[in-house]
């Protein structure tokens, strides 16, 4: 069966990428399919971002049940039942679910139910129905990967797709990989009672992060418990009746019910005709130029398939860019040092723009201050500690802020504003910042780059 006209735009994948495309190019007057194996919404909302979110929340409430006396209340803590919080994050999911098909049908977005493949330029084709149309978008997403001789089992070795429906909590976890995933999921297991401990072969936690903001999360981490193998190499896994044994490359062992490995997210591309077609690949990722163009002209590409960050966001904000220039709007390429990035665990890492060393490596004479949320009284009242660190061009912009604590993935908004904005520490330092907020922090560290500290003590 073949689409008597062809439709502005075909799109494979409903995720955060695919529907941000597909709801932007219908509100823009364009028609729209919208190809989806699974369901619309993909990785972010059925097996990452929001799901994880919710586990992180039931976390956080143990967390603060079993920290309570130190607030002066009296309570105890007696046990995590893991049916109930499956049952509340799964309804967190369908309610968003139920949200997003009913925005897609309220655009006038034809989904179509299945494993599409691109078999043109020009053309996908589903269970037999040909769709044509003027251009393609390809984005297909991401999947767990794992490397070779690690076999993930499922059922001893995990990757984070089982870990989110887990009807229990394992007396203890190896954690392969100390990125988000690997962090998010060690803070939760951690916080239910388990017995972790994070293999990583770089040196620190979250090594993409700020050094400093890698040593704080390490401390926290080692407060609570958690203990750490840096700059470790994974060697081997056996897997026995009752868990999984672990050796790292230099001989040592570990021992485990369950092994998680987080090592990254590999490209959903194989067997699906992008190479036949033309497009250009790079590792499995789909090649793109700064305007998510592939090699062939009618093609485009977004999301967690193409070499760029994967995260929701980034990917909303690719899917909105093709849909504009497709429907001739002046587009402006994705600013990727511009994203803020948030690893939410307990405590929260959050990010914006280049760390030190990234800049120094651009040539900036770069200055930076730090500001210990010791001294912040918001943080003092909810019991947390870490920092807020900006990174300045000297005499020139702010061009990164870097912080450790508890909900400081909520700050990171502004800390985009300043540094995508380009603003001096001087003009940060003149906004004034509610008092007592932990956004303070923000301030106060503004402050003391512009060489005027209040609250610091060096
Ligand atoms: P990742 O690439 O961020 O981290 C994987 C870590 O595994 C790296 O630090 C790497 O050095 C380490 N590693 C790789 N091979 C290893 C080995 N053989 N032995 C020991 N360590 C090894 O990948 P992750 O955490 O799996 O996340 C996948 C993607 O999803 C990332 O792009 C991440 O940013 C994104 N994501 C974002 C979240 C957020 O924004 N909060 C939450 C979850 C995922």
């Amino acid at each position: 069966m073949t689409q008597p006209r062809p439709v502005d735009l075909v799109i494979l994948g409903g995720g955060s990428g695919g529907y941000a495309a597909a709801l932007r190019a219908a509100e823009l007057g364009m028609t729209v399919v919208m190809v989806e194996r699974d369901k619309v919404g993909g990785t972010c909302l059925h097996r990452g971002c929001i799901p994880t979110k919710a586990l992180l929340h039931s976390a956080e409430t143990v967390d603060v049940i079993k920290e309570a006396a130190q607030f002066g209340v009296n309570g105890s803590f007696e046990s995590v039942d893991m049916a109930a919080v499956n049952g509340y994050k799964d309804k967190v999911v369908e309610g968003l679910f139920k949200g997003l098909t009913g925005l897609v049908k309220s655009r006038k977005i034809e989904v179509v139910r299945g494993t599409g493949t691109l078999v043109s330029p020009t053309a996908v084709e589903v269970d037999g129905r040909t769709i044509e149309a003027n251009h393609v978008l390809l984005a297909t997403g991401s999947y767990a990967r794992s490397i070779p001789g690690l076999d993930v089992d499922h059922q001893r070795i995990v990757s984070s797709d089982d870990a989110l429906s887990f009807d229990r909590i394992p007396a203890s976890v190896i954690i392969l990989g100390a990125g988000a995933i690997g962090c998010e999921f060690a803070s939760v297991w951690s916080s239910f009672g388990a017995d972790v401990t994070i293999v990583e072969a770089l040196p620190h936690l979250v090594p993409l992060e700020e050094e400093s903001s890698s040593k704080l999360l390490e401390r926290a981490f080692r407060k609570r418990g958690i203990k750490q193998e840096l700059g470790a190499r994974f060697a081997s896994a056996t897997v026995s009746d009752t868990g999984v044994t672990v050796a790292l490359e230099g001989g040592k062992t570990l021992e485990a019910e369950l092994l998680l490995v987080a090592i990254g997210r590999g490209p959903v591309s194989e067997g699906l005709g992008y190479e036949q077609i033309g497009v250009e690949m790079e590792r499995g990722f789909v090649k793109v130029d700064a305007y998510c163009q592939t090699s062939v002209p009618t093609v485009s590409a977004v999301g967690d398939l193409i070499p760029t960050l994967q995260l929701a966001h980034v990917g909303f904000a690719e899917g909105i860019l093709v849909a504009e220039r497709l429907a001739g709007l002046p587009v402006t390429p994705v600013d990727y040092d511009g994203v803020p990035r948030v690893t939410y665990s307990h405590p929260e890492v959050a990010s914006v723009g280049l760390t030190s060393k990234v800049a120094t490596e651009r040539g900036y004479d770069v200055v930076e201050a730090t500001y210990d949320l010791a001294g912040n009284g918001k943080a003092r009242i909810l019991g947390t500690a870490g920092a807020v660190k900006v990174v300045a061009a000297k005499d020139g912009p702010v061009l990164g802020v870097h912080m450790v604590g508890e909900r400081v993935g909520e700050l990171i908004a502004e800390a985009q504003l300043i540094t995508n904005w380009e603003a001096l520490p001087s003009e940060v330092a003149q906004l004034i910042h509610p008092h007592p907020t932990m956004s303070e922090a923000v301030g106060e560290a503004h402050l003391a780059l512009a060489g005027k500290p209040l609250h610091s003590h060096s």
